[in-house]
């Protein structure tokens, strides 16, 4: 496993790699989510390339980037026995160099859910997602369900850029209580910790009344909100039942719907999903 810095360096070694190379984008901090797309991606891909960098244009001026959980040691300790061939940990000069000032924006399925509670955010996305895929030049890229509204902003931007890159989402990875993996969780003292499980529950309230022949998108909302309202140290910002490609809010499911949330846990924003088929 070999860990590289510059662009030069990443260019020489993608022109030494033969046969299909995958990318796993990530922000560090690495938990069992990450290492689940590292797996896939070891067993779909003859080179694995894992980018580490933690991307200040998609935090919000009042967002955690500062604080944002960093352990570098750590993470490549945890990637070494995976079969990761290498890792590029660009610096901020390195993605945005002095003077930057193009950048790629997903107009319409960026506007709703977190588009709407992090302005911008999407807009960071994109544009250092396009950047990994011109330096890298993978044939595949991984990310998780868990955003699942990056997941199809992502998706959106590589139809309509023609990036020749296949985009593997794969399954939220949860802890045994259903807490979803996020590098956040991190945040969460004992009593919110135990509180934070209040998102899979409502998800999975909604998703048995679903399959229990509720349809109208309303009532499943409702039940997503009456879990949350149970747990005092929860403060919902959104809670939605969209259509699962436009992400737009439904009135009756009738199709693949995506039930997700954001909620904080005391100053700690959590987002969780589940699909409805
Ligand atoms: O999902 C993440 O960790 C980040 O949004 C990504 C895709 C690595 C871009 O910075």
């Amino acid at each position: 496993m070999r860990s590289i810095i510059t662009l030069t360096d990443l260019r020489s070694a993608r022109l030494l790699s033969t046969g299909r190379v995958g990318l796993v984008p990530t922000m560090g901090y690495l938990h069992e989510g990450h290492l689940s797309l590292v797996r896939r991606a070891r067993e779909e891909c003859d080179h694995v390339v894992v980018s580490i960098f933690v991307n200040p244009t998609q935090f919000g001026p009042r967002e955690d980037l500062s604080n944002y959980p960093r352990d570098l040691d750590r993470d490549l300790s945890l990637l070494e026995p995976l079969g990761v061939d290498l890792i590029w940990m660009p610096t901020a000069e390195i993605m945005y160099p002095p003077g930057f000032q193009t950048w790629v924006d997903v107009e319409t399925i960026t506007q709703p859910l977190e588009g709407t509670s992090r302005p911008g955010h999407f807009r960071g996305v994109t544009t250092v997602v396009a950047k990994l895929f011109n330096a890298v030049q993978p044939h595949s890229a991984y990310f998780g369900q868990k955003d699942a509204q990056q997941a199809a902003v992502i998706r959106q931007m590589t139809r309509d850029l023609n990036f020749p890159v296949e985009i593997v989402i794969c399954p939220i990875v949860r802890e045994s209580d259903g807490l979803a993996m996020s590098s956040r969780n991190v945040y969460l003292d004992p009593e919110q910790r135990k509180a934070a499980t209040v998102l899979s529950r409502a998800l999975q309230a909604a998703k048995e009344a679903y399959e229990e022949g509720e349809r109208d998108a309303d009532k499943i909302r409702g039940k997503m909100k009456e879990v949350l309202a149970s747990e005092p140290l929860a403060n919902v910002q959104y809670v939605s039942c969209a259509d699962y490609d436009t992400l737009k809010e439904l009135n009756t499911v009738t199709g693949k719907a995506l039930l997700s949330m954001a909620v904080f846990i005391g100053k700690t924003r959590l987002i969780d999903n589940i699909v409805l088929e």
